[in-house]
């Protein structure tokens, strides 16, 4: 008789109708999004970004499959790709060494944001690590860019200490030779390999224009590079022979060392693919004498003569060697070591 007394059915009335109300309403809510909004952080603008990356890769990925379905209706046909292959681009091979610090993500995200406006580029991102570091890897997977991710770490005799000047040790030198012998590989089948390949460092400035310029490179091009070598511009020296002959490369204009055979900083030259595949010793070497890097590696591929002058016969600045200041951790450090890092459970 007590399950009829009006009083407890009230009572129970009471202590359950709120469980049961506040339940539909955390169900409705949960599948009409309102709790992103409750999470940790700016929960909301990183769902906006990840549909936005995601986005971006279905359109590479749906691309891609037409590019196949277009080669494959080609081949069927049997038409050879000498028939067609003036109209593809060839493609911009861009090798980055990168390594882990403060502002590694930013660095690469600046990168990221010129080179999704470049068509036909493929990204071989070498990271200066014993393995692949999963920010790494994550940031290339959602970035909508065609890529090879790889990882050669630089022996520790050959890292920079902390008090040691930057140009006492060459930078990138392993990881730039990993990209070389990736290429190398890719392509060991293929007579004449269509493409180009830049070393782009990861802390540069880089406009889009310049991708224009080193295109249709067939042995070396080379143009001026911005706030390098102690000066505000690097540059081939060119002249005209002839009214209709092509410019020549005569020499260099730089503060540092001008007598170097080739003058420049590694952003101001891009390689032919299949001349650089067609030399198999050709690398960078550790044992090249303090910024002589570049020019080394050059001599092996081309004569002064054979170089190609692009952006305005170098008379425009489309690459920038900046260099990123060290970002300031006093706080950081001390909330570190008192166990409360701020970047905790947060990827920087
Ligand atoms: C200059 C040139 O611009 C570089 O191309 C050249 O490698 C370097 O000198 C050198 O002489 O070795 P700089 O700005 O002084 O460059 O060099 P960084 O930007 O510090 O390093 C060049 C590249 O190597 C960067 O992409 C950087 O991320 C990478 N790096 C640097 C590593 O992979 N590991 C390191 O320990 C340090
Ligand atoms: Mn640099």
């Amino acid at each position: 008789m007590v399950y009829l007394n009006p009083h407890f059915i009230k009572r129970r009335a009471r202590r359950w109708w709120p469980y049961v109300v506040i339940g539909i309403l955390l169900i409705y809510g949960y599948y009409q999004g309102m709790f992103n909004q409750l999470s940790v952080g700016d929960s909301v603008s990183t769902y906006a970004k990840m549909e936005t990356s995601r986005k971006t890769l279905k359109e590479v990925f749906a691309l891609q499959r037409q590019v196949k379905l277009l080669k494959s209706v080609l081949k069927k046909y049997s038409i050879p790709e000498t028939e067609y292959s003036d109209v593809l681009l060839p493609v911009i091979y861009v090798i980055t060494p990168t390594h882990n610090r403060p502002h590694q993500k930013a660095e690469l995200t600046r990168l990221k944001s010129v080179f999704l406006h470049v068509p036909a580029l493929h990204w071989i991102l070498v990271e200066d690590a014993p393995k692949k570091s999963h920010l790494v890897s994550d940031f290339l997977e959602t970035s909508g860019l065609s890529y090879t991710h790889l990882h050669h770490p630089t022996p520790s005799e050959w890292k920079l200490k902390s008090n040691d000047p930057n140009w006492s040790k060459p930078r990138g030198v392993l990881q730039r030779n990993a990209g070389i012998r990736w290429l190398r590989s890719k392509f060991i089948r293929e007579e004449d390999p269509r493409g180009v390949v830049y070393f782009a460092d990861d802390d540069n400035t880089y406009s889009t224009e310049l991708f224009k310029e080193m295109r249709g490179t067939k042995t070396v091009s080379v143009w001026p590079v911005g706030l390098v070598g102690g000066v505000m511009v690097e540059r081939p020296l060119v002249t005209l022979p002839a009214p209709n002959a092509d410019p020549q490369v005569t020499g260099w204009l730089a503060g540092w060392k001008p007598s170097r055979p080739f003058a420049t900083d590694m952003a101001g030259f891009a390689v032919n693919l299949a001349l650089l595949l067609k030399k198999p010793e050709v690398e960078f070497s550790l044992s090249s004498q303090i910024g002589y890097l570049e020019s080394d590696f050059l001599k092996q591929l081309v004569t002064i003569d054979q170089l190609e002058p692009k952006a305005e016969l170098c008379t425009k600045v489309l690459v920038w060697h900046t260099r990123t200041e060290q970002p300031n951790m006093k706080d950081e450090l001390r909330l570190r070591r008192a166990g409360s890092p701020t970047d905790q459970g947060i990827e920087v």
